[in-house]
């Protein structure tokens, strides 16, 4: 009898074979003779899974007491065509299995075998362990537990049971290996987006690291700004003032020039100069003197404030990806003892940051009033080496192991995200470098960059941002 999709059975009909949805524990057990998969757990709703009930098909089983020349009939029919092995079921259950190749090893050629065993049971010459799923195991399990039991060569296919190791059907290994294979292909696939997200996030993260720090350094170049704004206008101001007192220096001449051509009398000429006198003696001789210089001055403030404005500029540009070769010293602009060092290999606006956020710890560390930050390049044959030192407060040795760790700080809530560091040492590895740090509590942090001359990793650092 065929028991039918309706009932829960498994049907001819491939586009009926179950799919039983499950989450299980999986165990091996002992039936009589016959090791099974169970799944012990019962099946989680969404699991999506796919389960071994989905890869088998109805298939007619043979009871034990069939005489062995029936079986090898039964063989030849069509049915049985594309099966290795046909299971042999008891009361419902399978209690084992008889291959082609078995039957052929053990009657077929051996002289008389038709004659001795024909007649007698199935059971006689079956295989007593076949390989039994539960048909709610997972396609890995089943995968790991065939090949564990699998005889060699191969020569069976499997058997399905439900939960009470009642008889369902039948699978065939290649089709567990086929669905395998699709398995991993969606988790390579799953894998593949889920490294993309992350690559993407990393970008947004390295992103908004860079804006935070764009706003302390914002900040910086205010400030950094007043002091040459504050004597430019003063400088203006007072030429401004000059250039009033010129005019009506000028102003008086004119009018005595005007006086003297027209043939006034002596009396009026007189006025007229007493009035050149008292327009040029309101002036300030000496700032008059000193206007060129206090011009020059005014000039180099307002260089100051360009270079500051093309420093922010230069920090700001979205670029980033974009390598260049780059004279370190370029990179660095607070501090000018340097080492002849080779140009490298970098994105400057990255290595910028990593600088930045190195010499902003350094700056956060020091609490004396007496606060030195000295910044120092050196040059090995690959390398250029830039080392930044301060004389803070130190890094405790336990938590000097941590300090790459995104998201470790130990500032107060709402002062530090964690992220400088492994951002840096991000930037750093992918332009195949390294950074490390030595500190000591009380005495000073020095942090070491070292940056290739050549770009080894340049592709990867391009595709990071
Ligand atoms: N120069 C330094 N001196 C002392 N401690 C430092 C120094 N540099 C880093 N640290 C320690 O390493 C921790 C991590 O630094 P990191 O730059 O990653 O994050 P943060 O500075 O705490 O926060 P954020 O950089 O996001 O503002 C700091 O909290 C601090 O404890
Ligand atoms: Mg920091």
């Amino acid at each position: 009898m065929q028991p039918d999709c309706a009932q829960g059975a498994i049907p001819h009909d491939d586009a009926c074979a179950m799919n039983l949805a499950a989450n299980p524990v999986l165990t091996e057990t002992s039936v009589t003779t016959t090791a099974i998969l169970v799944a012990t757990h019962a099946a989680t709703p969404g699991d999506e899974d796919i389960r071994v009930g989905a890869l088998a098909r109805w298939l007619d089983p043979l009871d034990p007491a069939r005489p062995v020349l029936a079986v090898g009939e039964r063989f030849l029919h069509a049915d049985s065509a594309p099966w290795l092995s046909l299971p042999v079921v008891d009361h419902g259950r399978p209690v084992g299995s008889v291959s082609r190749y078995d039957l052929m090893q053990r009657v077929y050629i051996k002289p008389f075998g038709r004659e001795l065993y024909g007649k007698r049971a199935i059971s006689v010459v079956m295989h007593t362990q076949p390989l039994v799923l539960a048909a709610d195991a997972s396609i890995e399990e089943a995968g790991r537990y065939i090949n564990a039991h699998i005889r060699q060569p191969i020569t069976e296919d499997f058997i399905v049971v439900d939960q009470a190791g009642q008889y369902l059907g039948a699978g065939k290994v290649l089709d567990l290996l086929g669905a395998l294979e699709r398995r991993i292909g969606a988790h390579s696939l799953e894998l593949e987006q889920a490294y993309r997200k992350l690559k993407s996030s990393q970008s947004q993260l390295i992103q908004s690291e860079k804006m935070a720090s764009l706003g302390q350094m914002v900040a910086g170049i205010a400030h950094e700004m007043n002091t040459p704004l504050g004597y430019v206008r003063n400088n203006v101001e007072m030429t401004r003032d000059s250039l009033a007192g010129v005019q009506g220096v000028l102003a008086a001449y004119e009018q005595a020039l005007d006086t003297m051509l027209t043939g006034a009398d002596d009396k009026a000429v007189e006025q007229a100069i007493a009035g050149v006198d008292l327009a040029r003696g309101s002036i300030d001789e000496g700032l008059f003197a000193d206007l060129s210089g206090v011009l020059e001055d005014t000039v180099f403030g307002v260089d100051q404030i360009a270079d500051l404005v093309a420093s922010l500029k230069d920090f700001s540009r979205r670029d980033q990806v974009h390598a260049e070769s780059v004279d370190v010293h370029r990179l660095i602009e607070s501090e000018r003892r340097f080492c002849e060092v080779p140009q490298i290999e970098c994105a400057p606006a990255q290595i910028n940051q990593v600088l930045l956020n190195l010499v902003t710890n350094a700056a956060q560390a020091i609490e004396r009033s007496d606060g030195r930050i000295s910044i120092h390049t050196h040059a090995s044959a690959q390398f250029v080496l830039i080392a930044i030192e301060d004389n803070g407060k130190g890094i405790e040795p336990r938590h000097l192991e941590h300090i790459f760790d995104p998201f470790f700080t130990t500032k107060p809530v709402g002062q530090g995200t964690g992220l400088g560091l492994a951002i840096c040492y991000q930037i750093i590895g992918q332009h195949g470098g390294r950074i490390r740090a030595t500190s000591t509590v009380g005495v000073g942090t020095r942090f070491i960059v070292a940056l290739p001359i050549r770009a080894v990793t340049h592709t990867n650092a391009s595709e990071a941002s």
